[in-house]
């Protein structure tokens, strides 16, 4: 595992962006995943940038998403496709057929988890996979439980999670208590991970997810064994890895 410190947010978030800028220039059809939440958007937008400035093009790249809530239209604000069409995909080049988000409002639910599988497989599999991280240690919305799941599943949101997401909606009530989620076999399988996150509430869960135990009680511990990782974060977070001496 590579670890990169950044002193600030913003600089965590150039730091990934270089990351990404370097595979879609030497590989321009890649295949990326995405992440959601509050500590991607910065990174989304130095892409953005780098696009308008001409230095990105997006035209045979493609991407899947992590996750998405069951029950919300893409249309509603707190979607994760209305998210990435909002932080990324209406600013660039992307082509509408090559960007994928589970859809949540399936009725099938189980065959589009299993389509999503199948469709990242035709693909050729992710080359660059982004990550962020829940105080609780999840990764997409795989939640802390017994086991690591393989697949695109759905599942059950954890009050964790819940009260830290729910603060986006209206109101709490109108926050959806299931996801669809890639699931730790499908992350896992991607080439390379790079995992960002920022600020204080981080520092403990960044400790035990790279330094602790590997246990699904702790879903984004799995990654200190995946050939290809790079933990970028700023200090605040990296604090109590720092503290002790770990890097
Ligand atoms: C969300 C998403 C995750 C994200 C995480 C952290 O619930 N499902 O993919 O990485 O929680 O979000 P944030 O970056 O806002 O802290």
């Amino acid at each position: 595992m590579n670890i990169i410190p950044a002193q600030t947010k913003e600089e965590m978030a150039r730091f990934a962006a270089d990351i990404f800028a370097d595979q879609i220039s030497s590989k321009p059809d890649s295949v990326l995943g995405l992440a959601t939440g509050e500590t991607p958007r910065e990174l989304y937008k130095e892409l953005i940038a780098k696009h308008e400035a001409g230095e990105l093009d997006f035209s045979n790249i493609s991407t899947f998403n992590l996750d998405e809530y069951v029950g919300l239209n893409a249309d509603h604000d707190q979607s994760y496709n209305y998210y990435m069409h909002d932080a990324l995909f209406d600013h660039v080049n992307l082509r509408d057929e090559h960007c994928h988000v589970p859809d949540g409002t399936a009725t099938d639910l189980e065959t589009e988890c299993r389509d999503y599988d199948e469709r990242i497989k035709q693909y050729g599999g992710i080359d660059l996979q982004l990550l962020g991280i829940g105080v609780n240690g999840h990764i997409a919305f795989n939640e802390p439980d017994e086991e690591f799941p393989k697949g695109t599943h759905a599942v059950d949101l954890t009050p964790s999670t819940i009260e830290v997401n729910s603060q986006y909606f209206a109101t709490p009530e109108e926050m959806p208590t299931s996801a669809l989620t890639m699931g730790i076999g499908s992350i896992f399988n991607a080439d390379r991970i790079v995992l960002i996150a920022s600020g204080p509430t981080k520092t403990e869960i960044l400790h035990d997810a790279f330094f602790g135990p590997i246990t699904p009680k702790v879903p984004a511990s799995i990654l200190q064994i995946h050939p290809d990782v790079t933990l970028i974060a700023d200090e605040e977070a990296l604090a109590k890895i720092r503290a002790k001496g770990l890097i």
